[in-house]
């Protein structure tokens, strides 16, 4: 099912929302001096673990957010195509959530930080043989493992119908991603195995891990991800188009996950210093959720020693200083003073 944004939806300022270029407000203004402020950042670096992904320019570089009412603010390259990546496991984890209930998830995946890096199978060893969370690599492929269908095709028309309700349009794979993955992820089949050993995953262990890939592999835009951040940060209801993607009694759990465990090794950080639910993904994109408020996504490639944007982490950090987003902070008059 795919759902085109309606064209003749018009935001607070009267503008059609979409019309990211032309939205003159002073939110944008300052989102325009954050990218002017970071654009001549050079550090990091790309990721070229997954050799297809090293093909990113590191100059590229986005800032977006959208509201609960549906305002759209964009600055930078904000229809440059990339891959999720890991980005999309809260997402998924909320598609398992919804499909087989908390109980059975929980039975699976758990929800403690491991403090280790996402692709780490250290811990998985460990007494309970259950991943600790949904945002680590382990924790993710048992998730997608739940999304069960009669065959292959019908799980991955699953997956993309649902990331569909969250972005509002129609979604597709990077072929050249999936095969890359595919064919270089073999730290991701030891994780798999293992847990198939456990008895953690219950399908076909290299369907799960197709799926998974091509969970990575999904082509979206950084106006994409403010929307799947703006739709969680309404209360899992897609603020454009009023369609729901995540059922009312999982939005807890999903936004609890990612505030604890969405950055990595640098969740507590983040989670002290930005202070909202988010998640990060190699490709260089980082996903904000503020609470009855807006989606906020970054997307610049390089990246920092943990896997995490560095331009995104510096924007997030300044955004949430700047306008009181830690969701222990009170409320920021300048929020208001930039109309949002
Ligand atoms: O499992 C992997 O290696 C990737 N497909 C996803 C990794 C990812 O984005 C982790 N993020 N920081």
């Amino acid at each position: 099912m795919t759902m085109p944004l309606n064209p003749t939806r018009r935001d607070d300022l009267g503008l059609l929302v979409g019309d990211l270029k032309t939205a003159a407000s002073p939110f944008r203004q300052h989102l325009l001096g954050l990218h002017r402020k970071y654009l001549p950042l050079r550090d990091g670096t790309v990721a070229s673990y997954i050799p297809e992904l090293a093909r990113a320019n590191p100059d590229w570089f986005a800032i977006c957010a959208v509201t609960t009412s549906g305002q759209q603010f964009g600055v930078g390259d904000v229809n440059q195509q990339f891959t999720i990546q890991s980005v999309s496991k809260p997402f998924v984890y909320g598609m398992a959530l919804d499909a087989m209930g908390s109980e059975a998830v929980s039975r699976r995946v758990g929800v403690e930080p491991t403090g280790d890096a996402f692709n780490s199978l250290i811990k998985l060893d460990d007494d309970s043989k259950r991943p600790h969370n949904p945002m680590v690599n382990a924790g993710a492929i048992a998730t997608v493992d739940l999304i069960r269908g009669a065959d292959p095709t019908e799980r991955l028309r699953k997956l993309l119908s649902a990331f569909e309700v969250y972005t509002g349009r129609p979604m597709s794979i990077d072929a050249a991603v999936f095969t890359s993955e595919r064919s270089t992820g073999h730290r991701n089949r030891a994780i798999a195995h293992l847990m198939l050993n456990f008895g953690m995953i219950s399908g076909s262990v290299d369907e799960t891990l197709d799926l998974y890939f091509q969970q990575c592999s999904m082509l979206v835009t950084c106006q994409d991800l403010a929307m799947m951040a703006a739709t969680l940060a309404n209360g899992g209801v897609n603020p454009v188009t009023g369609q729901r993607a995540l059922a009312a009694e999982h939005l807890r759990d999903v936004l609890s996950v990612m505030y604890t465990c969405g950055m990595y090794d640098y969740a507590g950080e983040w989670a002290y210093t930005v202070g909202v639910p988010a998640k990060s993904g190699v490709s260089g994109a980082i996903l904000a959720v503020v609470p009855g408020r807006m989606g906020i996504a970054v997307f610049s490639p390089p990246l920092d020693e943990r896997g995490n944007s560095v331009r995104g982490i510096r924007v997030c950090e300044e955004l949430s200083r700047d306008l009181g987003l830690h969701v222990f902070a009170p409320t920021s008059g300048r929020a208001s003073a930039l109309g949002i």
